[in-house]
């Protein structure tokens, strides 16, 4: 299975960066074994889907509405996203949950529309440091999953992404030890529940530094991107971590 490297902008990059950086990188990348998908914020997306139109790199929202038109002020469409020529959704970012307060039962929706519409989701799960703490670690993963994957088809692509919160944006990175310790549980619990083949991300202040020593870890098939993935090379760098 060729390796995952999606980026995660978050709210950064202009639409006229998005043009500049991602022109670069189509150029800069043809060598890279990896699959590339870049999650650009909502407004620079039509940008990213031009440049991007026959290229070899990917591209997502990082967030869509459960209702694809309607009264939704301020809310975006995945069928139009999908319409502007998207492959991927993000559903369930920690972000998502701690500020806008979004539940496993939203994703649950969420992850439904974007399959339905032919987008594969990206749901993110993952622990806090507290929960952590309190050796909650698989209880939480479990629920998440349980509930954020209950309408989910297991005929459709979909990949997960875990994402201790405590590593978000922080810049401590989980432990080779237990990214193999909690891909492997996760792993063993999407085997239960009929999902075995699907793609497992770690997240959380991956950087080229660390990429090389948390790629190879079993059930670990790419990463989820979020800081280092703004800066074109550090991107690139993680993304050659994978070697055929
Ligand atoms: P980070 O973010 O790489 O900056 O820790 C990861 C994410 O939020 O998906």
């Amino acid at each position: 299975m060729k390796k995952i490297f999606a980026a995660n902008w978050k709210l950064y990059k202009s639409p006229k960066e998005t043009r500049t950086f991602l022109s670069e990188l189509n150029e800069k990348s043809k060598d890279v074994q990896g699959e590339m998908i870049v999650f650009p914020s909502t407004i620079s997306l039509e940008a990213a889907a031009d440049v991007l139109k026959s290229s070899h790199i990917s591209w997502g929202a990082q967030n869509c509405y459960s209702q694809t038109e309607g009264a939704y002020t301020g809310e975006n469409s995945a069928a139009v996203v999908r319409e502007l020529g998207a492959k991927y959704l993000l559903v369930g970012h920690s972000e998502r949950r701690k500020i806008f307060k979004e539940t496993d039962s939203d994703f649950a929706e969420k992850i439904a529309l974007a399959q339905s519409l032919g987008l594969t989701p990206i749901y993110c799960i993952g622990e806090t440091l507290e929960e952590r703490e309190a050796m909650q670690t698989d209880q939480v993963n479990q629920k998440q999953l349980q509930i954020g994957l209950w309408k989910a088809d297991l005929n459709k692509p979909l990949i997960v992404a875990y994402e201790p919160v405590w590593a978000i944006g922080t810049g401590k990175v989980a432990t080779p030890e237990q990214v193999a310790v909690t891909h492997q549980k996760i792993h063993s619990l999407l085997e239960t529940m009929k999902l075995g083949s699907t793609p497992l991300l770690y997240g959380g202040s991956v950087k080229p530094d660390n990429a090389g020593k948390l790629l190879p870890i079993p059930h670990v098939d790419g990463f989820l991107i979020g800081g280092a993935s703004l800066e074109l090379n550090s991107y690139l760098a993680i993304c050659r971590a994978a070697v055929s």
